[in-house]
Formats: structure tokens, sequence, C-alpha cells
């Protein structure tokens, strides 16, 4: 298969499914290939990437369901499932791309934020490659390259601003740049997948069998899709009176919980019994979301318009991370539309967490001239914020959001 010098090609790329991505929105004569490794936190992933957006080879290996039976992410098993798979990952990926060390010119890896032994079993095995091959390392924040992955198949210039919502992170950023970015809200407690696996749990979807092999936010949103009465609980839409861009879920996860023993006493539920109004709790657990996502997200757009961040004509957005593979949330988000906004989201595929994204942020840096300069182990960094923080700025504007938009959803 020919790949290189393709520019707007579909290439078909191998996971457990053959997938087709449109791909290639650059084409330069300076082909650099980069091998990217994932490892923040429960998904050994691998890819090897050319500068035309051409997957040449992937490999993810998901922890997923060794994790649902712990009922969350457990790092120690999460590091010994990745040093048991990491080779595994990166030989497999150059098989699937015929390719040899010999022929990547850099190593991108995740070494910020994530789980820490996490990060360190990539960043250990990237290190490796780089001695033994001789191939320099790019270091890679894991939030920039989900921000970063939507540019891989679709025409989006900078500016633009990202929602980025997973299962450790909810953040609204503005990317001015591949390196270049303002930090306007981020959630002040929980993350949304974080809160949606957890009341996924505590419903026992898993006791459903459809939803017994997928995350606990696949399963809510499964779920609503089947609710008949998508009104029957209240959720309160969080911050609501607060004018600034952060977010907030432990007080609709409290909620949750109470509207849940209320109908288990109601219905005296034991065990492994599941109420009858499941549906109807996950659709109006996910509405709330929803809104909440929305309502932060537009004043975020206002706020850049205010201080012309953004272009006047073509406002782009991009939600990423694992919770935008949620298709109701995308389409409420979709409704910013009627002020002037582009909604992008990458395919599902690569909204939750890839070697893909870090191939592809490797490549980025590259084209903007990244120089390579000495790395050590100390650059993994758990916890790293992501770019300039101007959420006081975002205070200090006091912009206020009509909530028209919110009760229009249904
Ligand atoms: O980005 P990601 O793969 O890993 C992190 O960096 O956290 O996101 C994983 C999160 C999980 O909490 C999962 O429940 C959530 O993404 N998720 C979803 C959906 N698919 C995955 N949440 C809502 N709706 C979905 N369809
Ligand atoms: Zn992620």
């Amino acid at each position: 298969m020919q790949l290189f010098g393709l520019s707007y090609s579909k290439v078909k790329f191998m996971r457990n499914s053959l997938v087709r991505i449109p791909f290639a929105r650059y084409y330069s004569h300076t082909d650099n290939i980069v091998l990217g490794i994932e490892t923040s936190c429960d998904d050994t992933g691998c890819a090897i990437i050319n500068n035309n957006g051409c997957i040449l080879g992937e490999t993810l290996l998901s922890q997923n369901v060794t994790h649902l039976r712990y009922g969350g992410v457990n790092p120690l098993i999460a590091r010994d499932l990745h040093r048991d798979n990491i080779e595994l990952a990166v030989k497999g990926t150059l098989n699937k791309a015929q390719l040899s060390m010999k022929d990547i010119d850099a190593i991108a890896v995740t070494v910020k934020p994530g789980l820490l032994f996490s990060l360190q079993i990539g960043v250990k095995f990237a290190m490796h490659l780089s001695k033994i091959h001789n191939k320099p390392i790019i270091p890679i924040h894991h939030m920039e390259a989900h921000a970063l992955a939507a540019r891989i198949c679709h025409n989006i210039d900078f500016p633009f601003l990202a929602l980025l919502i997973s299962g450790g992170h909810c953040l609204l950023t503005l990317v001015r740049g591949v390196d270049d970015f303002l930090l306007l809200g981020e959630t002040l407690d929980n993350a949304p997948g974080e809160v949606l696996d957890k009341v996924a749990r505590r419903m026992k979807l898993r006791n459903i069998p459809e939803y017994s092999q997928v995350s606990g936010g696949r399963a809510v949103e499964l779920a609503a899709q089947k609710s008949i009465n998508r009104d029957l609980f209240e959720f309160p839409v969080p911050l609501n009176k607060i004018r600034d861009c952060n977010f907030s879920f432990s007080g609709l996860k409290e909620a949750f919980l109470r509207h849940l023993f209320n109908k288990e006493s109601e219905h005296y539920i034991q065990g492994d019994e599941i109420i009858p109004e499941v549906n109807d709790l996950c659709a109006g657990f996910q509405m709330a979301i929803a809104k909440h996502l929305v309502h932060r997200t537009e004043r975020a757009v206002q706020f850049c318009e205010k201080n012309n961040y953004l272009p006047k004509t073509t406002k782009s957005i991009v939600v990423s991370g694992g919770v935008a593979c949620n298709n109701f949330f995308f389409e409420c988000l979709q409704s910013l539309q009627s002020i002037g906004c582009n909604v992008f989201r990458p395919p599902h595929t690569l909204c939750t967490d890839n070697g893909i994204m870090i191939a592809w942020n490797g490549i980025e840096k590259l084209k903007t001239g990244y120089i390579h300069t000495s790395f050590d182990l100390n650059e993994v960094d758990p916890v790293a914020p992501l770019g300039i923080d101007i959420k006081d700025k975002v205070i200090d504007a006091n912009i206020h959001v009509k909530s028209t938009r919110l009760k229009n959803f249904l």
C-alpha cells in the first residue's frame, strides 16, 4: 500500500475492526515519520503516522474490561498491564506499518498528565528505544494531544476553542497554536467521565448484558436513548449563576444518588436488582450534563469574541476526549451553530485515548520547527496543567449567558 504523498486520501487503518477515516490535510515535501506512545491511563496505544496525517500502523490494547471488574482504574494493575503490553504494541505497530525503527524519525510519548506509574512505563520504553536506535524523543502533553487530534481529519485552523471532556479531565481552552494554549476554565471537582462511570456502577448497568462490555459513559448514553419520560427526574444545572467557564459535577452526582436512593427504597430494590426507571434516570442525568457543557462553552465563545481571540467569520469549536463520543452531548453542543460556531469532533476512535493523537502531536511539533533537547524521566508529571491560566480574566469579564438555548434541547 503506497501511503506517502497522498493528500485527502482515505486510508484503512487497523484496530480490532477495520475503520476508514478521511485523512491528510497537509502535504509536505519533508516527510517525517513519528512513532507515538500513549500510556497515561489504562490504554496502551502506539501508532506510526507521517507528515500527511496518514496512519501507517496502529495498535490499541485497552484494559477497559479488566478495570470494569474492579469498579474503576486500578493504578497498579494498569502499570502491570502496560508493562506486559508495551513491547507488543510497538512491535505490532511497526509490523502493521511494515517499517523498522530505522525508518522512524522521532518518538513522541505522553509524559503528562496521567497516572504516574502508567506514564513511566511508556516513557521508559520510549527512552530505551531512543537510546538503542538513536532517535529523538518528543515529550507530549496528553490534553494538548486530545485538542489537536481533530486536525488530523478536519480542516481546522488556529485559533480554535477546545472542550476536552474525559474520565480524568474537563476543561475549556483556546488553542492558538501547537504549543500555545490559554486555559479558560476547568472542573472544580470531578470529571464527567468519572461521574458517568460512577453512576453507571451504582445503577448496576453492567448487570444488563448489552452494557456489560462498554464504558460507564456509553452505558448511560445507551440507556438514556430508551427513556420514555426524560422529565421524570429533575437535576439542577451546576454553577448556573456563576459567570465563569469552570465546571462542577459533584453536585449532580449527589442529586443522582438521592434520586436513585429514593427509587430503590420505593421499589424495595435488593442485591443485583435495577430500578424500573433506570432509563429515565440516565436521560435526566445526561441532560443536566449536556446543559452544563453547553452553558460553559457558550460563555467561552462570548469571552473569546469580546477579546477578539477568535476570527469573526469562522469560529471553530473542537470537542474531544472519551466523553465526546457521546452523540447526545455532541448534538447539544452543535446548537452553538446558532451563534456562528462550527463544532467538530474527531472520530470516536480518536476521541478516546490512542497512540495516533500522540504521534500526530509529534508531527505537528516537528512542523513548527521543534528542536530536540535532552530528555529525562523527571519530565514525567502526573498533574501538569494545560497552557496559560486565564480563568480569572474570564471571571472579570462577568459574561451573562441566557439560558433559553438550554431549555430548547428536547
Ligand atoms: O479520554 P478517555 O479515553 O480516557 C481518559 O483520559 O479519561 O475517556 C474515558 C472516559 C470514560 O469515563 C468513559 O466512560 C467515557 O470516556 N466515555 C463516554 C462515552 N464513551 C466513553 N462518556 C459518555 N458517552 C460515551 N459514549
Ligand atoms: Zn484522555
